[in-house]
């Protein structure tokens, strides 16, 4: 059987203690051992009696607690899959940027070589402050996954940034820092994901659009990031939480998204072309909005042209060792399309899939032929995070190929 992979779960002092009873709770009924460890500070939060009543584990707190340990930190340390700091203090997240191990967690945060999970919790202004932005940018910068606050009422009495993200957010980005930690087979290798619909505008309330809700682009930088990669996500405007970790670029227009996306593809190892462009855009997008009666005329003539195709452009730029994978969403003969779109655009794979009826856009499934130039490999209906897991698979493939 499977070693049960533990989770260390580090609690600091801030009111949003309360709430990680709940995510231990959630570790735990997704099949993780949990140990707590707790600063001082929060103590006067949550007793450590009701972690201890959770877990059936010892709680953590001072550095000479355990009699029989004289080196807690360094058992904890080695014990811990992943430690995931939930709440984490602005104090504590400025200690870790700096190395200062001047308590338990502190300490067993220095010494720990698991994978770190960082959810902060703060007042908004301590949150928003340059300090804090920069050391939470420096644990990110090591390799933490930042699970970013939330914005709402704050316990303080201010609204704004600073809430603990979700419980369930919190846990998922545990659960995946877990996986990837199991499967590093990407670690060291930048990947970028365009994701969404684009938004080409007519005036300045209306826009061309698509149905695209960007869950597929987004469960592909998801699944790269657990397996350890760096993971640029240049997105559309779509209704979805971004994974922890990802440095995320948001765009509306097609002409938007192949600017962002140049830079962070020059770099790119293997690069997932999800987003939904809008072929064709407004050639002269009003300032001011069009009114019924006034503008009959120009609303019923809506003079449009073509947008750049970012794949097409971005992969005649492609250095050697890139892998390029595309999307063909068809009505009808996915698999032929795939294999012309394979040669007219550069790509190395064409995840190639049928819309329609209720297929791919919005739902959380779908099922897709991978096509590339040794042939094509027909893949079941599937998650889409599974489909993310298969495509990935498959550009690591190519690249050994190559
Ligand atoms: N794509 C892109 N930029 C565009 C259009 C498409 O990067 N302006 C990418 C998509 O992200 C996808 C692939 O190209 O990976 C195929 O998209 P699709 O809409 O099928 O391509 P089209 O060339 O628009 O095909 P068709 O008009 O035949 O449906």
């Amino acid at each position: 059987m499977e070693k049960q992979s533990t989770v260390l779960v580090g609690v600091t002092g801030c009111i949003a203690a309360y709430k990680s009873c709940e995510i231990v709770r959630g570790l735990q009924k997704r099949g993780c051992r949990v140990k707590v460890v707790m600063t001082e500070h929060a103590t006067h939060f949550v007793d450590p009696l009701t972690f201890r009543s959770l877990t059936h584990e010892p709680v953590a707190v001072g550095l000479f607690d355990d009699p029989s340990d004289p080196i807690h930190h360094i058992s904890l340390a080695e014990e811990a899959d992943v430690f995931l700091i939930a709440p984490c203090t602005a104090n504590v997240a400025a200690k870790m940027a700096c190395g200062i191990a001047d308590d338990l967690l502190t300490t067993t945060a220095l010494a720990c070589t698991a994978p770190l999970v960082v959810a902060p919790a703060m007042n908004v202004h301590m949150y928003e402050a340059e300090a804090t932005q920069r050391n939470l940018r420096t644990l990110k910068a090591r390799g933490a996954r930042i699970v970013e606050a939330g914005s709402g009422y704050l316990a303080c009495g201010d609204v704004g940034r600073g809430r603990l993200a979700d419980v369930d957010a919190i846990v998922e980005a545990a659960l995946e820092a877990l996986e990837g930690a199991r499967r590093a087979d990407l670690a060291g290798l930048s990947v970028l994901v365009t994701a969404g619909p684009t938004e080409e505008p007519v005036d300045p309330v209306r826009f061309l659009t698509n149905r695209s809700s960007g869950k597929m682009g987004y469960a592909v930088a998801a699944a790269a990031l657990a397996r350890g990669a760096q993971v640029t996500l240049v997105s559309g405007p779509v209704a979805l939480e971004p994974p922890a970790g990802a440095d995320v670029v948001r765009v509306r227009t097609a002409c938007e998204m192949l600017e962002a996306a140049r830079p962070a593809f020059a770099d790119a190892d293997i690069v997932v072309f999800t987003a939904a462009v809008a072929d064709l855009r407004p050639a002269h997008p009003a300032d001011r909005k069009l009114k019924k009666g006034a503008d009959d005329a120009l609303l019923a003539r809506i003079e449009l042209v073509s947008n750049p195709d970012i794949l097409a452009t971005l992969a005649q730029e492609r250095r050697a060792g890139q892998t390029v994978v595309g999307f063909a969403a068809e009505t009808e003969n996915a698999v032929e399309n795939a294999r012309v779109k394979l040669e007219t655009k550069g790509a190395d794979l064409i995840v190639a899939n049928e819309v329609g009826e209720g297929r791919a856009f919005g739902t959380d499934d779908n099922q897709a032929v991978l096509v590339s130039r040794d042939g094509e490999r027909a893949l079941p209906l599937m998650p889409k995070r599974q489909l993310a897991d298969a495509i990935l698979d498959r550009a690591l493939e190519l690249r050994a190929a190559h």
